[in-house]
């Protein structure tokens, strides 16, 4: 007998085996975040209209073409949300936590169903489920971190290694910030506006509208699809400059493999600087399974101070073809307990101080380790004078604070300077995590 009623167009049933797949990635992903410091956010599934045409921007696909608009029964125009990042960026300028918090980092992971209106196919779906985590700092208007941005991409990485995820490649880009995108503009129209008509009608509008909107442009036929664009970063500024190379050199630093491919623009218009996307050829036309970016200007966009901010998105239903066997990790000691509510950071942490980018490369495999051993680590802002930083450790109830001047980099060990106890040992990098470890192990609950 036929059934009466079908699954709508572009969405599925997950039954059994199908659904515990999903739960298993998204049990293994929250607590692999959680080790990295990461808190579970949960926001609405429905938001204004005007929060994702604000954010992802009224020129992109996604809000263009595939945005399911509707009204409430008030009137009031409303959207089921296409992507997280809008609705947790929104959530967490309302907490009002920017405007408490002075150089801190704030991370949040989250997962569940996004809605798209475009055309069905193998892996593409009008609901799907992502997981993603955005990660806010330095609070309080200090520069972006390239150390943060390599710590999100690292953490993809390992996390797929562990999961014995089928062959995949890591793409990056940087597409610059409001003062240098304006030339790689003026450049990609100045090459483009003589192709006008082999561009698709879209884009041959964006192309003054919002140019970079071009080059994801998913009509075969499009010049756009096959032309050459000028490169995103032949043009950036210094400060964009910098950022990119400090993210590849940590990249490269700890070994992660990546192609730079100056078209990913990536289909959203909040992104700055850097750009990333995880692809296998195992997936067919739907090649990317996790995407995301840096967005600097978001925050304060939406009503918040100015705050630094990058995140991915991972599309679980293509995870799940690629992603078998996802690893298991014990819960940590914070794990399950939201330590920023606390307002202090949990008992077995460290907080970093450094002020130089071959102090951030010397660091980084460190922190990496420790933050798998459970160990909660964080930093502040590396322009900032040690005493500022030792100070800001101690008003946060670290227990330790691990030092690493021009002095510990020339000796290749670092300062471990126990907060409560006001005392300090130099401890090599290669010993540092088994070094804490001991100590936490032995160090008696705080009363
Ligand atoms: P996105 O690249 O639009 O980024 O989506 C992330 C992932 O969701 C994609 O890589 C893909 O795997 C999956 N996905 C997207 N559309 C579909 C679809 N129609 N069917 C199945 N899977 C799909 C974002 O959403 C950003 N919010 C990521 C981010 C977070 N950037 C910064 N923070």
């Amino acid at each position: 007998m036929k059934p009466r009623y079908q699954a709508v167009r572009g969405t599925r049933d997950l039954i059994g085996a199908e659904a515990a797949k999903l739960d298993g990635i998204i049990h293994s992903l929250s607590r692999w975040c959680a080790r990295f410091g990461y808190e579970p956010i949960q926001t609405p599934i429905f938001e204004e209209e005007a929060l994702f045409t604000r954010s992802i921007g009224g020129e992109t696909d996604i809000v263009h073409k595939e945005l399911y608009r509707f009204e409430d029964r008030k009137g009031r125009k409303l959207a089921l949300r296409p992507e997280g990042t809008a609705g947790v960026v929104r959530a967490v300028v309302a907490s009002g936590v920017f405007n408490q918090s002075f150089c801190q980092h704030h991370r949040y992971y989250y997962s569940g169903p996004m809605f798209r209106y475009d055309r069905p196919q193998a892996g593409r779906y009008r609901q799907f489920s992502q997981f993603g985590v955005e990660c806010f700092g330095p609070t309080g208007g200090a520069p972006p971190l390239a150390f943060d941005d390599a710590e999100q991409i690292l953490m993809v990485d390992r996390w797929l290694r562990e999961s014995k995820c089928s062959p995949y490649a890591l793409k990056l880009n940087s597409i610059g910030c409001p003062e240098c995108r304006p030339a790689f503009v003026a450049q990609l129209q100045a090459a483009w506006r003589d192709h006008l008509a082999e561009l698709c009608p879209d884009c041959a509008r964006r192309l003054e509208a919002n140019p970079l909107r071009v080059l994801d442009c998913k009509s075969e036929k499009c010049y756009s699809r096959h032309g050459e664009p000028p490169s995103t970063l032949a043009t950036l500024c210094a400060g964009c400059r910098e950022h990119h190379d400090r993210v590849t050199s940590l990249l490269t630093g700890s070994k992660v493999a990546f192609t730079e491919d100056p078209r990913l623009v990536r289909g959203l218009d909040y992104y700055t600087r850097t750009t990333f996307e995880f692809v296998s050829g195992e997936l067919g036309a739907q090649s990317a399974f996790l995407g995301g970016g840096r967005y600097d200007n978001l925050v304060e966009d939406l009503g918040g101070p100015a705050t630094p901010a990058i995140g991915w998105a991972a599309g679980l239903d293509r995870l799940a073809n690629l992603v078998t066997d996802p690893v298991i990790i014990e819960p940590g000691e914070y794990a399950t307990v939201s330590w920023s509510a606390l307002l202090r950071p949990p008992e077995r942490s460290v907080f970093f101080i450094f002020f130089s980018t071959a102090a951030e490369g010397a660091l980084f495999p460190a922190i990496i380790d420790l933050k798998l051993a459970g160990v909660f680590a964080n930093w502040g802002s590396p322009g900032e004078p040690l005493k500022k930083q030792l100070a800001r450790a101690g008003k946060q109830n670290y227990p330790y604070a691990i030092i690493i001047g021009d002095d510990e980099l020339a000796a290749g060990a670092a300062g471990v300077r126990d907060m409560r106890q006001s005392t300090q040992e130099t401890v090599p990098f290669a010993g540092l995590v088994e070094y804490l470890q001991r100590k936490f192990a032995a160090r008696p609950p705080e009363s």
